[in-house]
């Protein structure tokens, strides 16, 4: 199978999650793995798997993932996944459903299959530190305490974890 893993990326968490799933994918298909500005909406046709991910902006994808998939021109019995990385611990299910509908109604528009998507903390950049924090009301304390969580991440853990998410979609 020839599989796109594409991805837009500002510090490096998301691209970490890339790797994992290009090296996982990689061990029985023909794997591409191109950050999102290298690749240009007519080259999707061109792939039976499409692997896209996205940092969370504000609770949605990243814009210029959005923009991407608006334009994607696809093939024929394509197939396509999400992975996304925020620095929240865990979203529940409804949350990350409309996190993901951006990608969904492309693969509904683009006759795409569906295929589900992998989430996990990924740490915020240290510059937005104090206006997350003001943002989200949060008491020094409540804060150290996501910072702590959210420090690391995506880890080894999480790379194992986007590993056997892409296994078992492409078994
Ligand atoms: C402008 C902006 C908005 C963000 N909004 C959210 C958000 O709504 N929820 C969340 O959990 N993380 C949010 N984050 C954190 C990122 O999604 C997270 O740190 C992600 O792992 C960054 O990925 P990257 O290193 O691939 O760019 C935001 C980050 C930025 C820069």
């Amino acid at each position: 199978m020839k599989v796109l893993v594409t991805y837009f990326s500002q510090t490096g968490n998301t691209e970490k999650i890339a790797k994992a799933i290009c090296e996982e994918a990689s061990r029985a298909n023909e794997v591409e793995l191109k950050k999102l500005e290298e690749v240009s909406p007519g080259d999707v046709a061109g792939y039976d798997f499409i692997l896209i991910g996205s940092p969370l902006h504000a609770s949605n994808l990243a814009g210029p993932v959005k923009e991407f998939l608006g334009s994607i021109q696809a093939g024929s019995g394509q197939k396509m996944a999400g992975f996304i990385t925020h620095f929240a611990p865990a979203y529940p299910d409804q949350a990350m459903d409309g996190f993901t509908e951006p990608m969904k109604a492309a693969c509904k528009e683009k006759g795409i299959e569906y295929k589900g998507c992998f989430d996990c903390q990924g740490a915020l950049t240290e510059s937005l530190h104090e206006v997350v924090k003001k943002k989200q009301n949060l008491t020094d304390e409540q804060w150290a305490d996501m910072v702590k969580q959210m420090t690391g991440r995506p880890n080894e853990e999480d790379e194992g974890k986007a590993k056997a998410f892409v296994k078992e979609l492409l078994a």
